[in-house]
Parts: C-alpha cells; structure tokens; sequence
C-alpha cells in the first residue's frame, strides 16, 4: 500500500529485486483523482535504443487498474520485435492524499 501526500512522488525506477521477476506488475488506485487529491499522475517512461524516451501518463480512477511491464515491452520495429526498457514513477502530488495498491511479483529476499 502506497500513499502519497502533497508534494510526495516516486522518481522513475524499475521494481527489480531478486533473481526472479514475474514481466508485468498492478496498481490499483484507492482515491479519486480530482477529488481525494491532484497531481500524482502515474508516468511511464520507454526508452528505445538511439531515441528519445517516450512518457506515458496514466490517471486511473478509483477501482482502476493498471497492468504495466517491470523491466521490458516488446516493440515491433522496422527489423522485428524488439524489448525497450519501461521505467515508472509518479508525479508529485499537489494537494490531498493518494493511496495505491501496488502489486509486484518476485521473488524478493
Ligand atoms: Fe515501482
């Protein structure tokens, strides 16, 4: 359970811990954007080989899931498919508080 307040955030990161990562991870949103608190967008950041990263922002509403990539997406390019690297985080909250369920599958010490 996660819970931000004003002027709390999560720099871009991955959550890798331990030899084993199951690819995909869950928030579920547990306030209302807008209401219950503003700011603390959840952003998601590609980084393709010889590019400039791409954010992805996403504003889940109460009971809202997001399914996101740990570490990799695969990408299909002009020579295949291909993994780019996704990092995540959260922008700073403004006013209010958001709680967050996070859920990640390893097989953390
Ligand atoms: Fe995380």
């Amino acid at each position: 359970m996660l819970r931000y307040g004003p002027g709390d955030h999560n720099r871009l990161h991955q959550d890798v811990y331990g030899d084993l990562t199951f690819p995909l991870q869950v928030l579920i949103m547990l306030s209302t954007p807008d209401v219950d608190f503003t700011g603390g967008e959840s952003v998601f950041v590609e980084q393709r080989p010889r590019q400039q990263s791409r954010p992805v922002v996403a504003r889940p509403g109460l009971g809202e899931a997001v399914v996101f990539p740990v570490r990799y997406r695969p990408h299909r390019g002009a020579r295949g498919v291909h993994r780019v690297q996704m990092r995540h985080g959260v922008s700073a909250v403004h006013t209010g508080r958001r709680h967050v369920l996070g859920i990640i599958f390893h097989d953390a010490r």
